[in-house]
């Protein structure tokens, strides 16, 4: 080896070796991968191309001069995962504690801005101790050019952010300004302010796994929209997101190579209960319509009552709204509400037809709800779905009633197509609270109020629980049988596939957030 191949041999091997073998070791005990493992995980063999691997900082405060590594905390560069050109950056705990310095947030900004100009995902694997303390404002500067960057790219290139271990203060929004934030459970946690100051300033004591953890984050917050079980599961569900998404917003996903079969699914056929207010698992209404084991559910254990995630139809990426009855009947409440506006929000961006599958009895009363805005809120899903513009498909189930039958993807907002089961229940609310409105004083002066309310409800029910109505009106274009359903959606979505409905040139809209 000559000295010159020598001199940048012993570099590049320095680099890799990130903050040392013994810091190596102590994230292994972790159960944590390296930032480099956790890249060459995640891409496609050998197709990992590093860029920046010499950065160092430029700190000499607090003796900083004394300590350089190569690379300075941050992995960067490009590669493949299955064939497809992605943009990644990873930091590393073994180095500062991954904090983050000027040219560590540098180094980001650089594969941020080839991923926009490229029209490529940007991955980021978080991992870091914050802000690198030793040099104060500069890296607070960092974090504000990769906020500015993240917004820029939004809606134009997926952005998928990784918590692999500590992001805490100003470090979590850009997760939180990404389209997708993973969590790996035990090892990663997220908040603005840690335990520590939260005992100061509210003397409220909690642990860092309560007040930011994988869990808390998947069912409190909303803030993780997936975790995992440790790292390995969070790269290959990082995959497994990827295959559901175009490279940009120019771009739709690649369609697996599908041949139309019978299509009927008799399983769908049994699932609506006899009685209507008895509750149903609306999963199993989304498996029997979809391709098999396509279903990559998103925010699973947050605001259940509402289902939303990817599946493949036909081979074609679609995104699924469905209420859920299984939880909370089905209403619609703030969490909900936000939970499907984001994804509506997120496939409309992207180019990816929506399903709406919906049995709504409304929006959830009470003082919780009006005080913590649910007007705001259910507007969110409102404005969501009327301003896609990506082929809409609704299928009503069951309940679609009041207000939340407007919102749920209905004609009147915009639906490409509205089918109904025969069981569907298109009203202004429930047979028994419409009768006792509006036959109040019959019922008052009736010999048995009891009987004759019975009486009202059956008459209301029979000329409203009904889907007949709507779709004389045109509301609903069809009513079909559950088995034929995936038929009729296969067709409906290839017709739509080439929609296209041009904007009127405005700065962007107001939506309530
Ligand atoms: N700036 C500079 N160095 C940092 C750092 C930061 N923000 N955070 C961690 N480090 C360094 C530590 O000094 C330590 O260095 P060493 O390996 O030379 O000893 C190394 O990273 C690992 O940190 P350590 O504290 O030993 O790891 P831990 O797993 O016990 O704790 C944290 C991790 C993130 C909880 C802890 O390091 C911490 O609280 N960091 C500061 C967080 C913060 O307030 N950041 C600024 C606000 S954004």
């Amino acid at each position: 080896m000559d000295s010159q191949t020598k001199i940048l041999t012993d570099k590049i091997e320095k680099a890799h070796l990130g903050g040392g073998e013994h810091r190596i070791k102590q994230q292994h005990s972790k159960k944590k991968l390296t930032a480099r493992e956790r890249v060459d995980y995640l891409l496609d063999t050998a197709s990992f191309e590093e860029i920046g691997v010499l950065v160092t900082h430029r700190t000499t405060d607090f003796n900083m001069d004394k300590e350089i590594y190569f690379g300075d905390g941050v992995v960067t560069g490009y590669g493949t995962i299955n064939g497809r050109l992605v943009y990644i950056f990873a930091q590393d705990f073994t180095v500062f504690g991954g904090s983050l310095s000027e040219t560590h947030a540098e180094k980001i900004c650089k594969v941020m801005d080839l991923a926009l100009h490229m029209g490529a995902p940007l991955i980021g694997l978080n991992d870091s101790g914050g802000a690198r303390i030793q040099e104060g404002v500069r890296s607070l500067g960092g974090y504000a050019d990769i906020f500015h960057k993240n917004v820029q790219s939004s809606g134009i290139i997926p952005q998928i952010s990784a918590i692999m271990g500590p992001c805490a203060g100003g470090a979590v929004y850009s997760p939180a300004i990404t389209d997708f934030t993973m969590m790996v459970e035990h090892s990663s946690y997220m908040f603005v302010t840690g335990p520590n100051v939260v005992k100061t300033v509210t003397n409220e004591t909690v642990s860092s796994e309560d007040l930011g953890g994988a869990h808390t984050h998947a069912t409190k917050s909303g803030v993780a929209h997936l975790t995992a079980v440790n790292d390995v599961e969070c790269l290959d569900q990082i995959k497994a997101l990827l295959s559901y998404l175009p490279q940009n917003n120019t771009k739709t996903t690649t369609k697996i190579p599908f041949e139309l079969q019978d299509e009927t699914r008799e399983q769908l056929a049994t699932i609506i209960p006899e009685h209507s207010s008895k509750p149903y698992d609306m999963r199993r209404v989304i498996y029997g319509i979809i391709d098999d084991d396509s279903f990559f559910e998103i925010h699973k254990e947050y605001a259940e009552n509402v289902i939303v995630g990817f599946a493949r139809l036909g081979g074609r990426s679609i995104g699924i709204v469905a209420n859920q009855p299984l939880f909370l009947a089905g209403v619609l409440d703030v969490n909900s509400s936000k939970k499907a506006a984001r994804f509506t929000r997120f496939c409309d961006s992207f180019n990816i037809p929506l399903l709406v599958l919906v049995d709504v009895p409304g929006f959830l009363p009470g003082t919780d709800q009006e005080w913590n805005g649910i007007i705001t809120n259910g507007a969110k899903l409102l404005y969501a779905l009327s301003e896609a513009t990506v082929p809409r498909v609704t299928v009503i189930t069951r309940k679609a009633y009041g207000g939340a039958y407007d919102v749920m993807n209905s004609k009147h907002i915009g639906a490409d197509m509205n089918f109904a089961w025969p069981t569907a229940e298109i009203a202004v609310m429930g047979a028994k609270g419409a009768s006792e409105i509006i036959f109040k004083h019959e019922i008052n002066a009736s010999e048995d109020p009891i009987a004759k309310l019975a009486e009202k409800e059956t008459e209301y029910a029979e000329a409203f629980a009904n889907p007949y109505r709507a779709a004389q009106r045109g509301f609903i274009d069809e009513i079909i049988l559950p088995q034929d359903t995936r038929r009729k959606l296969l067709k409906a979505f290839s017709m739509l596939e080439e929609k296209t409905m041009p904007l009127p040139k405005r700065k962007h809209g107001n939506i309530p957030l």
